[in-house]
């Protein structure tokens, strides 16, 4: 796990004798021999995802296998992660459903959501719930334990912050694209349709606030609450990277890490394309949307507690009840427990 090139199969050994007089040739004829018939259909643009995609078509693994089934075919899905607490009924998954239920064509979406269980309740949970697709995340240790809420920027708060980073790269070696979403984002409209890649953007990430410069992702604080990353060679590196600074960055979550990754020129430096989203588009807590008629997402940042989170993501539902073409205005409620919660 985590090599970009894996070894090659057994099988090559005779080859590889030969192949001191003619390496590329036997690269090539490996190639052929372990590749699977679904191998050839998506795209080809990246050497990395062909190579990986065929040896993970040789030996599929269960998280290639979840990825396959949630995925459209264009190998792009949507990931979100869930444990115990956030899988309690009445809580933030269930609200994360419903707005997905309700909202203005983002029904159909539910399919292509892999709900990624970082503990057995909350696995349990989720499949218990029916037509869901679930994955259970196994902990790496067993003293890992990451079950019950885990308040902003405690131990345990980031610890899974880290797991979470690790897993995403995970997904990308594996050589598909997604939106990652965190549960307290209700989404009131399909977004994909808002997250093109006009100038081939490797990464197009939510921001706090938004200072209305897509291309300063420097100057916008960054929210890795929602995201859109393609898989290639240089998202790969990005998350490898990003979950390597863990070591020397004790007491700091996952997300300020990428922004002062980002301010010290990581994106520059390994050639990650990056635009930031619009808040009136990607709104949140933290900067509402001004602009109803386009708004597709709200996060449910600047919020400290689940409980607190609960209670305004229910009203911003209750004000969107019915958002659609037809309707283009919406009054925010006052994120009022939110505010509360940092008392
Ligand atoms: C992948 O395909 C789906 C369904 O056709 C489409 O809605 C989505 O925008 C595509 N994603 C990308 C990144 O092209
Ligand atoms: C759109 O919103 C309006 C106002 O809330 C509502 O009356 C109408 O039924 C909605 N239309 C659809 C197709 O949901």
């Amino acid at each position: 796990m985590g090599l970009l090139i894996p070894a090659r199969p057994e099988q090559c050994t005779l080859s590889r004798i030969v192949s001191l007089i003619t390496v590329g040739v036997v690269i090539v004829v490996c190639t052929y021999v372990t590749s699977s018939p679904a191998g050839g259909d998506a795209g080809k643009e990246e050497f990395f995802s062909i190579w990986h995609r065929r040896s993970s078509d040789f030996v599929p693994d269960d998280l290639e296998v979840a990825l396959r089934g949630a995925a459209y075919a264009n190998r792009t899905l949507i990931l979100t992660m869930l444990n115990k607490a956030y899988s309690e009924e009445g809580g933030l998954l269930d609200l994360f459903l419903e707005s997905l239920r309700e909202g203005d064509g983002t029904e159909q979406l539910i399919d292509h959501v892999l709900f990624v269980a970082m503990d057995q309740q909350a696995f349990r949970r989720c499949r218990s719930l029916g037509g869901l697709k679930c994955y259970l995340l196994r902990p790496t240790d067993s003293a890992d334990d990451l079950s019950s809420e885990q308040i902003y920027m405690s131990d345990g708060f980031i610890r899974m912050m880290w797991r979470r980073i690790r897993f995403l790269g995970d997904v990308l070696k594996h050589g598909y694209s997604f939106v990652f979403t965190d549960m307290d984002v209700m989404w009131l409209r399909n977004p994909f349709p808002k997250l093109d890649r006009g100038e081939g953007e490797d990464l197009l990430i939510s921001a706090d606030k938004f200072n209305g410069m897509p291309h300063d992702y420097a100057g916008n604080e960054l929210n890795t609450g929602f995201f859109f990353v393609v898989s290639n060679d240089r998202t790969v590196a990005l998350f490898d990277e990003w979950h390597a600074a863990r070591q020397v960055s004790a007491g700091m979550k996952e997300q300020d890490v990428l922004n002062r990754m980002k301010r010290r020129g990581a994106f520059r430096r390994l050639r990650v394309g990056a635009r930031v989203l619009d808040t009136a588009r990607f709104s949140g807590f933290c900067q509402d949307s001004r602009d109803a008629a386009q708004v597709a997402t709200v996060h449910a940042n600047c919020c400290r507690t689940k409980r607190a989170k609960v209670a305004d993501l229910k009203a911003v539902l209750r004000a969107a009840e019915g958002l659609n073409r037809t309707r283009m205005e919406i009054k925010w409620p006052a994120h009022s427990e939110c505010v509360k919660s940092w008392l």
